[in-house]
């Protein structure tokens, strides 16, 4: 059992991590504890001085020090005297803002909850456990269903609330976070990923400061400005040591997650849909979801808390075939040709790349309506037969013969004013009615919060995915969304827009991904603007960015890799000079760079020299080798791109038999010393042997002296070492 209750004290424990929480004698849900197992009721540490200006409840009567402004609470509400950020806000019919909650009973259930039309953590009866907490406002019949599942062998909490209106009236719901997370101790930095277009993810320190820090999106995507995952971690929190608590909110639009930092010293993390953009008409009976934070908590550093994401990410949220199914070794024609190609490139392309042993043709955007360029065609989903005049199922078909696969792009939720489905549907395209849209690289948004836009997106993807043996999508999303209006929803509705289209999202990819559960879905965003765990239930790889410049993308995985794995992370080899920034780097240190993600290619294979032909067919066997090494093993960030002049990364397998070292030094320099690499989560009691010169080392020798880095000459130098345990020795 890993939920206990002591009268109202609920213990919710994982391996290493007690959560704890109390109602007390006036009903009011205090939070006590998240931190290590300490198998004690923490309530002692609460201990609150007369804090002048912070008001009293009225059934606090004397008690002056008894103030919702200064204990920790489980899910802080608006109106009642707590002037911190507020997790739920609730607007009543005669106009105000205000929310009592307090403790009304619990379940415990097996197995782990669902939530209606949104993705969330799943598991079987034996692995989780489900604690739902009711508060109700004193004053009205509204009530708030508190949800934690609690995934013990992961060091997993989940939180979700639901949000009722029970009582006769209607009510706005203004505010209604996943995630609120009291801390009442401890001086506590946060680290959070922000970034733009082609630099996604990079991440951020900071010490909390009096006052709120926060990142967020109000972009209609989780967006490559900021990610929907933060970390608090105490000060001198490292890699490898030190306390650290991670939350990953698993939805894919506007977000917000703010720390407060408070008079007491205390912090308040919440997190869940951005608020400014969010109102929900809650008519009497109606219930409202939020979206799921997924938590985890370690005692051992920051490595230890991404190894934690990385298994519960793969495990109970990525689904379908692909999640252990070994990934395809793809080649993409985006930027070998652009929107310029026909079949006969195409082929071409694909025979070069079979010859070398890829396994899948993945056909990116203009191969439909009139798309020869990005300022038109987006909508029309019907195959252009002047650039592929065999239709799909004969290039398929061509492909097939090659012993490839096929993969597609789309771009569902989008279209273009020069379209076919524009002209015949203007009002599909998201606008505000006696206004001029704002055009973002010349398209609209389709309004997919509307049922009937959904049933054509379902009905015209499916069609493609009909007409030929087609095993993969690639579901890109090219610009931030504004203009939010719905000609669905009355005026003072409209606010429920925003998250309507995000439902409308989940609601495409779950009947997409349902009706064809052979094709392995990529999520894209113009390379990593929607890189977040809701997608990651649909599509269990994403393209990580569209800067594909090996230096570059040592940083944007290193940071990717705090939450997400590596198997997550869409990563090709792509040509020189670099498109997106003139660099130049060899193919060896672009593939290794690569293999630290779902692997592939972006080129023409056929420009190679044929000695660069013979390296791309060693680096697929490699890829074929250590695939499952890199997408199932533990993942090591060895040193931090942003301030080492070399990027190095480790995988070690389960068992601790096989180690994998890779990446990159970045700069040569006169007089090099050649510094040594310290590896980690070997067994020291085993002897590992380098498949390079056959030497043998202790695995406590790798973890406290390492190993050499190579002498290096020129710049971005690829690193490779792979050492598995010697039987000899
Ligand atoms: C953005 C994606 O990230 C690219 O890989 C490519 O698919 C283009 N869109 C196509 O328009």
């Amino acid at each position: 059992m890993s939920i206990k209750a002591a009268g109202r004290t609920f213990f919710l424990e994982t391996k290493h991590s007690l959560y704890q929480m109390k109602a007390d004698s006036r009903g009011v849900l205090k939070h006590l504890w998240y931190g290590e197992n300490t198998g004690q009721d923490m309530e002692y540490l609460l201990d609150y001085p007369d804090v002048s200006f912070s008001g009293n409840i009225y059934d606090a009567q004397d008690q002056r020090s008894y103030s919702l402004d200064t204990m920790p609470l489980e899910y802080a509400s608006e109106g009642t005297g707590d002037y911190r950020i507020s997790a739920v806000s609730v607007c009543h019919e005669n106009g105000a803002s205000a929310l009592d909650l307090r403790y009304e009973g619990y379940r415990i259930l097996p197995g782990k909850y669902s939530i209606p039309g949104l993705p969330a953590v799943y598991a079987g009866e034996s692995e989780a456990e489900t604690l739902e907490i009711t508060l109700k406002d004193t004053a009205s019949d509204v009530r708030v269903v508190l949800k934690y599942g609690v995934l013990p062998e992961y060091d997993v909490i989940t939180r979700s609330a639901v949000i009722m209106n029970d009582g006769a009236d209607t009510v706005m719901l203004n505010k209604a976070h996943s995630l609120c997370l009291d801390i009442p101790y401890g001086s506590w930095e946060w680290i959070h990923f922000h970034g733009r277009w082609a630099r996604e993810r990079n991440p951020q320190r900071l010490k909390l400061l009096h006052g709120i820090q926060e990142s967020s999106s109000i972009r209609g995507t989780s967006s490559h400005h900021q990610n929907p995952a933060v970390i608090l971690c105490k000060e001198g929190c490292s890699e490898t040591n030190g306390t650290c608590i991670g939350a990953a909110l698993m939805y894919s639009g506007c977000f917000q997650a703010q720390a407060e930092y408070d008079q007491l010293r205390q912090v308040r993390l919440v997190m869940g849909i951005h608020a400014d953009l969010f109102c929900w008409e809650l008519k009497p009976g109606d219930s409202f979801y939020t979206p799921e934070v997924i938590l985890s908590h370690t005692e051992n550093g920051l490595q230890a808390l991404s190894h934690q994401f990385h298994r519960v990410l793969r495990e109970h949220v990525c689904r379908g075939k692909y999640q252990k199914a070994e990934r395809p070794v793809l080649i993409n024609n985006w930027e070998a040709t652009y929107f310029d190609f026909n079949e006969e490139k195409l082929l071409k392309i694909a025979e070069g790349a079979a010859a070398l042993g890829v396994d899948m043709l993945v056909m990116d955007d203009g191969w439909f309506g009139k798309r020869d360029s990005d300022t038109l065609g987006l909508g029309d989903w019907s195959v252009n037969k002047e650039k592929i005049p065999g239709g799909l199922d004969g290039l398929v078909k061509k492909i097939n013969g090659l012993g490839m696969q096929f993969g597609i792009w789309f771009e569902p939720e989008m279209v273009s004013e020069d379209s076919d489905l524009y002209r015949a549907h203007p009002d599909w395209a998201i606008r505000i009615p006696g206004r001029n849209p704002v055009r973002s690289r010349f398209q609209l948004v389709l309004d997919i919060s509307r049922a009937d836009v959904r049933e054509y997106l379902f009905r015209a993807v499916s069609r493609i995915l009909r007409l030929a043996n087609i095993k993969y999508v690639k579901w890109d999303f090219n610009r931030s969304v504004c203009d939010w209006y719905t000609e669905s929803l009355p005026a003072g509705r409209q606010k429920e827009m925003p998250h309507r289209f995000v439902l409308g999202l989940y609601e495409l990819l779950d009947r997409l991904t349902g009706a064809f559960p052979d094709v392995l879905f990529e999520g894209c965003c113009g390379g990593g603007g929607r890189f977040d765990a809701g997608i990651l239930y649909y599509c269990p790889q994403i393209w990580c960015s569209d800067d594909t410049d090996a230096f570059e993308r040592t940083q944007i995985q290193y940071g990717t890799s705090f939450f997400y794995p590596v198997s997550a992370m869409g990563s090709h080899v792509s040509a020189v000079p670099n498109h997106q920034t003139g660099r130049v780097t060899s193919l060896r240190t672009r593939a290794v760079t690569a293999m630290c993600g779902s692997f592939g290619y972006e080129l023409d294979l056929n420009t190679l020299t044929e000695e660069e032909k013979e390296e791309v067919k060693s680096q697929i066997r490699a890829f074929k080798e250590f695939g499952p090494l890199i997408h199932n093993g533990k993942f090591y960030r060895l040193s931090d791109p942003y301030h080492d002049n070399y990027a190095i990364w480790q995988f070690v397998s389960e068992d601790q038999k096989e180690t994998l070292v890779q990446g990159m030094i970045f700069r040569s320099e006169p007089n090099m010393l050649r510094s040594p690499v310290v590896l980690r989560g070997l067994d020291p009691q085993k002897k590992y042997c380098l498949r390079e010169d056959g030497r043998v080392y202790s695995g406590s020798a790798l973890m406290a002296g390492g190993l050499l880095l190579p002498e290096t000459s020129g710049d971005y130098v690829p690193v490779e070492f792979y050492l598995s345990v010697s039987l000899s020795h």
